[in-house]
């Protein structure tokens, strides 16, 4: 294949992509994926400074930037969002995946609203505050972009435990149709992805040592046969909703759950 043909098969040919969360996990591999498309600049928006870095650094300086920005605060997402604006000149993509796990059970019963304002803080305002910034930017630069939030299995099932994370990624999704609806007017798409479980820090937080045996069991349930979760196949979904693969598609929850939800 000559070098022009692979050139016209990269899907995010300079564009221009914020993704939160991109320090780790499902972030990370979409960082990389999106470099490897053809993005001309990634902006990691994360609160684990050294490791962002690190991973702007593997990903290439000259495509990939870390900025510190905790997205459970308006200002902090808003200056984000026009220092990426006033570096690279316009903002494309907007992957809202930052998101943090229940601190304890959290049972109706027990409800701790601290842990409860914690877990919307980011997964709900957080989210809310960056579809909001990533809006108002590509109307301002008249850009038909595309939003992805990172909901979850949990936006569309129930728990014995964990209401704070459940509730949260429930309402993400009712946010994210919203802001479709709100936003379609100005040629800007706005979809979630729900993955199942998969080990990433979050998942580890959550079960800990048992993190693993918690996974396997988890992979044993979908019905999609010796095929296992990987962020890989997460990332992969986030790159077609924020290519032009999927430019009729708005308003939608991309479910990645080999099948156990259908
Ligand atoms: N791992 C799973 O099983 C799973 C399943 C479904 C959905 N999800 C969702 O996927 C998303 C990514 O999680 P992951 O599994 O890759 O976990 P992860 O822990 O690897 O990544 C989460 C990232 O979000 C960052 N983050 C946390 N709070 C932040 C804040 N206030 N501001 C900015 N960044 C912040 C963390 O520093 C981390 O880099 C989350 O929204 C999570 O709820 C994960």
């Amino acid at each position: 294949m000559t070098e022009e043909v692979c050139k016209l098969k990269k899907k995010l040919d300079n564009k221009v992509a914020i993704i939160t969360g991109g320090a780790s996990g499902i972030g990370e591999a979409t960082t990389r994926l999106f470099a490897s498309n053809g993005a001309r600049a990634i902006v990691i928006a994360d609160i684990q400074d050294e490791l962002g870095r690190k991973v702007a650094e593997s990903v290439g300086s000259s495509i990939c930037s870390y900025y510190h920005c905790d997205v459970s605060d308006e200002e902090q997402v808003k200056k984000m969002v026009e220092w990426t604006v006033q570096t690279y000149g316009q903002l494309d993509i907007m992957f809202s995946n930052a998101g943090v796990y229940s601190s304890s059970s959290q049972t109706i019963l027990e409800l701790d609203f601290t842990g409860l304002e914690r877990v919307f803080g980011v997964n709900v305002v957080g989210n809310a505050a960056c579809v909001k910034h990533a809006a108002r930017a590509m109307i301002d630069l008249n850009i038909r972009g595309s939003i992805i939030c990172t909901s979850s299995m949990a936006g569309t099932t129930s728990h014995i435990e964990h209401t704070d994370y459940y509730v949260s990624k429930h309402a993400l999704l009712g946010l994210m149709r919203c802001a479709s609806k709100q936003l379609g007017g100005h040629g800007i798409r706005v979809n979630a992805v729900s993955p199942f479980a998969i080990a990433t820090p979050l998942f580890v937080s959550v079960f800990k040592e048992a993190a693993k045996e918690v996974e396997k069991q988890f992979q044993a349930l979908p019905s999609l046969k010796n095929v296992h979760l990987k962020v890989e196949h997460v990332a992969d979904a986030v790159l077609f909703l924020a290519s032009d693969d999927s430019a009729f598609i708005t308003g939608q929850n991309l479910v990645i759950d080999g099948g156990v939800t259908a």
